[in-house]
């Protein structure tokens, strides 16, 4: 049976929505727990397949994980080891590359299958990872059937590394492989998203020595060893993002809570240019709409610019403003459109040539079959059904459950006309 998301689309958003704890720092943070010989209790951990799926990869590791409550999950990692590596899982979640940098800092040795993960329609590649490593003191070797084996026989030594294009992953990865090195490490050119800071803070917290997090050089002096702690995880600035961008689409007002303002002004100075009315306060933002959109032009930079992970989703409303056209351009990867063919199909006029992508505006988008390319993209085509006349079915949704808890609920519960369905092979339609 396949299963979608149907969206009745055309109506204004009005309520409350909780954001989860943030999907790029807790992929990051439950395989930084096997760093530390003892018990990491973590809260706020979203319900969402990729953070499920480094869950059971630190259990393949042997380490015991243990739900305290939905949302906080306590890791013993004291007795993990690399006897039976679990290669199957993480071939399928791209984030499982921290496992590199966990493993090599506490065993001096890692085998890793090459890891999977959105893709946006470009390359991925690891090697500023690997350099960083290297630089370390570590040996890289790539093996038939897509393994790596990085391996640093007398011990990682603390280095300055200058990073040649700003990277949140090589960021993180590197940070964690220098924690328990002997020395100083040094990172320049680091990138300063939220959930670098956030990793830096969790580290911290169980006894590692990492300073400046969130500038672009970061500071890591080895320690011995880590010990066991809690830890509560930021909340998420993307999925905030997302809802943002959602009621700006569909018009009406949302209060969105659990969240950390400064993380979202990237996003809001955007929505504020293309006619949303943007109130913060302590710990939550209320965005609302109520008269026309308008267009706007955006480039997406590293952190404290405007997130590429905001990008589709921000290519909705920006196809329904009131005048002329928008310019978006992708400034992280060589090309991130591949939902551009599926908002065509939603009456949407877009040309897009190389990372440059003109939003024509329509008077209307509607309802259509379509798919979710990647998470995202996915999350742009729920917002487009939620905006569009008529009914939207999204497919391949398992993109949307790697990075967005209970999507579906959340929005349910402000108003939208959104449910799952499922297909049986007989052709019958159930609703879920
Ligand atoms: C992370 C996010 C992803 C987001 C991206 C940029 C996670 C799990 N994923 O991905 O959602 O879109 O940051 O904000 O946190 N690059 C290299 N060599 C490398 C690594 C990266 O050339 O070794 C390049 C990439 O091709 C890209 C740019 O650096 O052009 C940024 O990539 P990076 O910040 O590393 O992205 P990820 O960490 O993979």
């Amino acid at each position: 049976m396949s299963r979608k998301i149907v969206i009745r689309g055309g109506k204004p958003l009005f309520g409350e929505i909780n954001i989860s704890g943030a999907k790029n720092a807790a992929v990051a943070i439950v395989p930084a727990a096997m760093l530390v010989e003892g018990v990491c209790r973590l809260e706020n951990i979203p319900n969402i397949v990729d953070v499920m799926a480094q869950l059971e990869i630190v259990r393949g590791f042997g380490a015991s994980v243990r739900f305290v409550n939905p949302t906080t999950v306590e890791i013993d990692s004291t007795h993990i080891n690399l006897s039976h590596p679990p290669f199957e899982l993480m071939r399928k979640l791209r984030a499982s590359y921290y496992t590199i940098g966990v493993l090599l800092s506490r065993f001096h040795r890692a085998e890793v299958a090459m890891p999977g993960g959105c893709n946006f329609g470009g390359a991925r590649p690891i090697d500023l990872h690997i350099k960083g490593f290297e630089t370390l003191g570590a040996e890289t070797a790539i093996r038939e059937g897509g393994f790596i084996c990085v391996e640093a026989k007398n011990g990682l030594k603390g280095r300055n590394i200058f990073l040649d294009v700003v990277s949140v992953g090589a960021t993180m990865n590197i940070m964690l492989a220098a924690v328990l090195a002997e020395g100083q490490t040094v990172i320049e050119n680091a990138a300063k998203e939220p959930h670098i800071v956030d990793l830096a803070n969790f580290l911290n917290a169980m006894g590692a020595e990492v300073r400046g997090a969130g500038t672009d050089v970061i500071k890591i002096v080895g320690v011995e060893k880590l010990h066991g702690g809690s830890y509560t995880i930021i909340p998420d600035q993307i999925e905030a993002g997302t809802y943002m961008a959602a009621v700006t689409a569909t018009g009406g007002s949302l209060l969105i809570k659990n969240i950390i303002p400064r993380h979202l002004e990237c996003i809001s100075a955007k929505l504020v240019e293309m006619g949303a009315e943007v109130e913060y306060f302590d710990d939550s933002v209320r965005v609302s709409r109520s008269g026309p959109l308008h267009k706007t032009n955006i480039k997406t930079l590293p952190y404290p610019g405007f997130p590429t992970d905001m990008q589709p989703q921000l290519a909705v409303p920006l196809c329904l403003t009131e005048e002329g056209a928008s310019v978006i351009t992708e400034g992280v990867w060589e090309s991130r459109y591949r939902y551009v063919d599926e908002l065509r199909k939603m009456g949407a006029d877009i040309h897009v040539d190389g990372k440059v992508a003109v939003i024509n505006s329509v008077p209307r988008l509607s309802g259509a079959p379509v798919k979710a390319s990647d998470l995202r993209a996915g999350a742009a085509m729920i917002i487009a059904g939620l905006a569009a006349t008529g009914e939207t079915s999204v497919e391949e949704i398992v993109h949307i459950e790697r990075g967005y808890d209970n999507i579906v609920g959340k929005l349910q519960a402000v108003g939208a006309d959104i449910r799952y369905m499922e297909d049986a092979p007989d052709g019958a339609a159930r609703v879920g």
